[in-house]
């Protein structure tokens, strides 16, 4: 036998910018970044497409003229088409129908993979783009405009593009980083309280497993935050976005091949969460409860402190967060797929490799597990519906 052993390394290099205002014509940083590798030999005009999100549009319907008012003051910008509208939320990534639609539209306007698709939108719309655009021609360079705390802070600044098939979350998908992300804090001003809210579940998630004194920050902000005040805001996406991109890029596992995800701390019901509620619950809502469970779970085997525990669930309530469903209380078997705990099953096997499900050992120090207890789990829903029930509050 003869072998052949190939070898190569890619290294890969993208900005993430927190601005404002990014299509006023005075703004660079959109048409900087498309040119910022021009030379003698690649130059403008770029062609660029632009996908916005219906639920953005609504909000500034005077979006779509400001991105074709800014391409024509920046010669070097060929916006081919005026701005695709398409719908924001769940139900983008709930087929493949706006794939295609994104992908016809690559074909038809001839964009190549020296071209721009700029996606302005919730991480719904970012994924199912990006999804879109890593699969056409092999890969379409993306630039993210996350305009969700969800989106600024998590789901836009990393490198994972996908829609759902067969019933599962990200079930089809791509490990693909974008060319850029530009984070526009006016985006968030048009959120409903719900997406301001919810994307704060993926900040205290990240400064529960890596960082107590970003906690803190949270705890101490949290009124403030719930009130909508931007200046915390602002704080709570900068360091949660750095965070996130700290882990894929030191962590030693960008692309998710070995069985740890520390970022998945309290996903595993979370994602089942949101199939079991129809989507009913958003998905950094559905973290929340996630979040509250595992912590729960942490407690009751005697690894987090019940100090510890009683901050991390007081903070998500200070945030608003309600942290039971009646879905929670279904039948819970592994095997049956309407069953939340079927999403360690699906958790699992999303993953691949040895199940490894991230608790808390400390605020601030998460320690992976391999086994969960069914009973335990069952113990704490009862907490979280007894909670709940104590504090008069059915939620979502
Ligand atoms: N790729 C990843 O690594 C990753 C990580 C976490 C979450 N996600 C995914 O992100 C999705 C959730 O994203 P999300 O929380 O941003 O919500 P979303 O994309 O579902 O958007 C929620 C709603 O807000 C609207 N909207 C978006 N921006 C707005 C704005 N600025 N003003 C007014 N309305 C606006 C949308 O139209 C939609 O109706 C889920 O599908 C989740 O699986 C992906
Ligand atoms: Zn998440």
């Amino acid at each position: 036998m003869e072998t052949i052993h190939q070898e190569f390394q890619v290294a890969y290099r993208y900005p993430v910018y927190f601005t404002e205002g990014v299509f006023e014509s005075s703004n660079p940083v959109l048409v900087s970044t498309i040119c910022a590798d021009d030379d003698a030999e690649n130059s403008g005009p770029h062609k660029l497409l632009c996908v916005l999100d219906e639920g953005v549009c609504q909000s500034r319907p005077e979006l779509p003229q400001q991105v074709e008012a800014y391409c024509r003051a920046h010669p070097d910008l060929t916006l081919v088409r005026p701005p695709m509208m398409v719908p924001g939320g769940e139900s983008v990534k709930n087929s493949s129908d706006y794939v295609e639609l994104v992908q016809e539209a690559i074909s038809e306007f001839g964009l190549c993979r020296h071209s721009y698709i700029v996606v302005a939108g919730g991480g719904a719309l970012l994924d199912m783009v990006g999804y879109a655009a890593a699969t056409a021609h092999r890969g379409v360079r993306l630039i993210r405009l996350p305009t969700t705390v969800l989106a600024q802070n998590d789901s836009g600044v990393g490198v994972k593009n996908s829609i759902n098939a067969f019933g599962k979350k990200n079930f089809l998908g791509t490990f693909v980083p974008p060319h850029a992300v530009i984070n526009d804090f006016d985006f968030l001003h048009s959120l409903s309280d719900r997406d301001w809210r919810s994307g704060m579940a993926e900040a205290v998630k990240v400064a529960l497993i890596k960082d107590a004194a970003f906690f803190e920050f949270l705890e101490q902000h949290a009124k403030a935050l719930a009130n909508r005040e931007p200046a915390p805001m602002r704080k709570l996406i900068h360091r949660c976005a750095e965070l996130h991109l700290k882990h894929i890029g030191t962590a030693g596992d960008p692309f998710e091949k070995g069985s740890s995800r520390p970022l998945d701390f309290g996903h595993w019901s979370a994602h089942k969460l949101e199939q079991i509620t129809q989507f009913r619950l958003r998905h950094g809502e559905a973290v929340a409860i996630g979040i509250a469970l595992d912590t729960t779970y942490s407690r009751l085997t005697g690894m987090l402190p019940e100090a510890d525990w009683r901050r991390t669930l007081d903070l998500l309530e200070a945030l608003g967060f309600a942290l039971y469903v009646p879905e929670l209380d279904g039948p819970l078997s592994r095997c049956d797929p309407d069953s939340l705990l079927h999403g360690l099953t699906e958790f699992r096997e999303h993953l691949g490799g040895r199940m490894t499900v991230m608790l808390l050992a400390a605020i601030g120090r998460g320690v992976e597990t391999h086994y969960l207890e069914d009973e335990i789990i069952r113990n704490c829903i009862a907490e979280l519906a007894s909670a709940a029930t104590a504090a008069g509050r059915r939620a979502v």
